[in-house]
């Protein structure tokens, strides 16, 4: 601290948060008489709060962002030394850390070609709903417009990310929504049972089959993107089953419908290869990523494109509209991708790619293992550093555990120092996954620790 507080002492920091902040997404009645929760410092895996207890962080800044972990001095220096050279200059031109950033992004993305920088997940995605609509507009007259989402998929908060959203219960009360969004049904396999005529062999295809039957029903001239997520993060943590997304990319080109990849929670590194969607061999048109590319050391979200799809913007320099007129003012903020290379270079030079194989594999052994002592686990799925435990109240039927009930293992486990997450207000009735996303710098003792207090939570609540 810089000495403006008595050492150990935030109650003035804990006075003026409980006056003046208004905290995201939580219930604040309970502030009045409890105190929020500030975190004070970070360093590697772990945080302090107000009071000085320790934590270690299994979501990764709570919202599975800081994949190289906190206290990184090398990010800071880089941001630093930017921000006294060149902080900002507006989108139309190009910055050194930007152009820098791009190259060795798209070094990582064979395919790809195109950054576009905004600032957070949301706006990365809305980009992409923009261009989608203005080659809609350019090349089919407006008709080709609709941009399929997928049920218990996410992305975003703003109007525009929310009428793509599948989570009915983070939607409500916040319509009405933009209309040519259009929903498709999730590919959740533990949950196929509650979808009418879903089989018990080749689900993946049969998933990916309901995409089809909804671009038919609209007619395939009208759709002109499939929005998903890689693995579906808020929804319940879903791993695509086998077979799903060789099928969508079929399907994508077949209709000639450009696939938009979601990568704002996959992105750089946190299913141990670089982007989410490389685990399965797709080639998407549009991929959009925020927060691991930069860890949270500074804001940046990207939109990248094919060249395909950004030639389109610039085959008639006649044409007064006829190039992508969108501008995000802190999308030319240098912190951002400057913080990004550095990330970057961590990310590679530390080997994380492979410490999140090695170390999700142990994750996932380790919570297998309760699963055989807890009957509570009724699912463990997920994809390198980027877990999830679905509870359930019995395992015959799959019926969700009450959500106070999942709260109160999580709360359990924060006593115990460990922060982990749960699904939260996303799918009604259906809140119930564990959710763990630790930095991509956990070592096998920092999963013990918290598949250990996972144990005694479950332990203590469920006795
Ligand atoms: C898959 C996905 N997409 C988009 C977003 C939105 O990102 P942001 O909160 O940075 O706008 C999120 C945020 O959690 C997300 O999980």
């Amino acid at each position: 601290m810089d000495g403006t507080f008595k050492d150990n002492d935030y109650s003035r920091i804990v006075d003026a948060d409980r006056a003046h902040v208004w905290h995201h997404l939580i219930q604040h009645k309970g502030f009045e008489t409890g105190e929020p929760r500030i975190i004070i410092e970070g360093k590697d895996m772990k945080v302090w709060d107000q009071h000085g207890k320790e934590h270690i962080d299994a979501v990764s800044g709570g919202v599975w962002t800081v994949n190289v972990g906190y206290g990184r001095e090398s990010i800071a220096d880089a941001v630093r030394d930017q921000l006294v050279k060149m902080n900002f200059f507006g989108g139309t031109v190009g910055s050194i850390p930007g152009a820098l950033f791009a190259e060795k992004l798209i070094s990582k993305m064979p395919g790809m070609s195109r950054v576009y920088y905004a600032n957070s997940g949301s706006e990365a995605n809305e980009k992409g709903f923009k261009i989608v609509r203005q080659i809609a507009h350019k090349r089919y007259g407006g008709k080709k417009h609709k941009i399929l989402y997928r049920d218990r998929d996410y992305h975003g908060s703003t109007l525009a990310t929310m009428s793509a959203g599948g989570q009915d219960e983070r939607n409500a009360q916040y319509g009405p929504f933009a209309p040519g969004f259009i929903r498709v049904p999730h590919c959740m396999e533990y949950r196929k049972h509650e979808q009418a005529g879903a089989p018990d062999e080749g689900y993946g295809v049969w998933a990916a089959n309901q995409i089809e039957e909804v671009i038919l029903r609209e007619g395939a001239d009208t759709v002109g993107a499939l929005c998903l997520e890689p693995v579906t993060a808020g929804g319940g943590v879903i791993t695509p089953p086998e077979g799903y997304w060789e099928r969508v990319q079929e399907i994508c080109k077949k209709y000639d419908i450009l696939l938009h990849i979601d990568e704002v929670v996959c992105g750089v590194g946190r299913t141990g290869t670089w982007f989410g969607y490389q685990n399965y061999d797709i080639k998407p048109d549009i991929v959009t990523m925020a927060k691991g590319v930069a860890s949270g050391y500074a804001a940046i979200s990207c939109c990248v494109t094919t060249e395909e799809v950004f030639d389109m913007f610039k085959d008639d320099s006649s044409d007064p509209l006829n190039y992508f007129r969108d501008i995000s003012t802190f999308g030319g903020c240098t912190a951002g991708p400057a913080a990004a290379i550095e990330n970057m270079r961590i990310v590679e030079d530390e080997g994380l790619l492979q410490n999140t194989l090695n170390m999700g594999e142990h994750m996932m052994n380790n919570l297998h293992v309760l699963m055989e002592k807890h009957a509570v686990i009724g699912d463990v799925r997920g994809k390198g550093l980027f877990i999830g435990a679905e509870l359930v109240s019995d395992r015959g039927t799959k019926d969700p555990l009450n959500e106070k009930i999942v709260g109160a293992v999580v709360a359990d486990c924060m006593a115990q120092g460990v922060i982990i997450g749960a699904t939260n207000r996303s799918i009604p009735g259906k809140n119930n996954t564990l959710c763990f996303s630790p930095a991509l710098i956990a070592t096998a003792d920092d999963i013990d620790h918290i598949t250990d207090a996972v144990d005694q939570a479950l332990t203590r609540v469920m006795n």
